[in-house]
């Protein structure tokens, strides 16, 4: 089974997917950690990122792991810390408007689900990559919610940056996530909405889990 979460940048989409998929015994597929290890080897090997076919070949030929401890592998390298940086975040968007490199990433997440039951999270899991995904869901949250929840997090790592500037860059990633020509953020009719807005982490996970279980049990999602 698949179970697919797409929505914008910070709306808490890891958060939830790690979650629900424990609770459901389904591995978690972490689609922004590949865009992001895919980014850190095409810096760290020095290929030219303005030539699409040099970055799609070096995507091909990256070996990216993500263990289920969280610990995210490139070609072998522990890359979990490093791929969270200013340098690979600033740049992950020539990988992702790449459509040959994004190919090349796609291939590998539709390889997974051939073996493992899923919970996969991106922001074209359910439109693009899996789109007869069982159970589709559509994570919203406010703008102002978002840029909140990302503040908390750099500043529990130690990242001195005020509210607006978290704000700005995150309807920067919005505009960049939704207008790329290729796998950009959109929500399809049979998606299912959820606002998290007001919620919490737990009572996000716990209507996704209704509508998991509903589906297991025959009916509709
Ligand atoms: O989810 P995360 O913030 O780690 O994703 C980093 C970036 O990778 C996103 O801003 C987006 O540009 C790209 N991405 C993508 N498609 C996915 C997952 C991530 O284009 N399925």
């Amino acid at each position: 089974m698949i179970v697919t979460i797409d929505g914008p940048a910070a709306a808490g989409k890891s958060t939830v997917a790690r979650r629900l998929a424990r609770r459901l015994g389904f591995r978690y597929l972490d689609t922004g950690a590949m865009y992001r290890a895919a980014t850190w080897k095409a810096l760290r090997c020095g290929a030219d990122l303005e030539a699409p076919e040099t970055l799609a070949e070096v995507v091909r030929n990256a070996d990216i792991q993500l263990k289920a401890d969280g610990r995210v592998l490139c070609d072998g390298q522990d890359v979990t810390q490093v791929i969270r940086s200013p340098e690979v975040t600033g740049n992950i968007y020539r990988v992702a408007d790449d459509a040959a490199a994004r190919q090349a990433l796609i291939r590998q997440q539709r390889k997974l689900a051939a073996t493992d039951n899923l919970v996969a999270e991106g922001r074209d899991q359910g439109s693009e990559v899996f789109p007869d995904a069982e159970v589709k869901f559509y994570l919203h949250a406010s703008l102002k919610v978002r840029a909140g929840r990302r503040l908390d997090e750099l500043r529990n790592a130690d990242k001195d940056v005020s509210l607006a500037e978290v704000q700005r860059q995150i309807v920067l990633r919005d505009r960049r996530d939704r207008s790329r020509p290729v796998g950009s953020l959109r929500r399809t009719g049979d998606m299912i909405f959820i606002d998290s807005t007001d919620l919490s982490v737990e009572q996000v996970v716990q209507v996704m889990l209704d509508h998991v279980e509903d589906r297991l049990a025959g009916g509709p999602s």
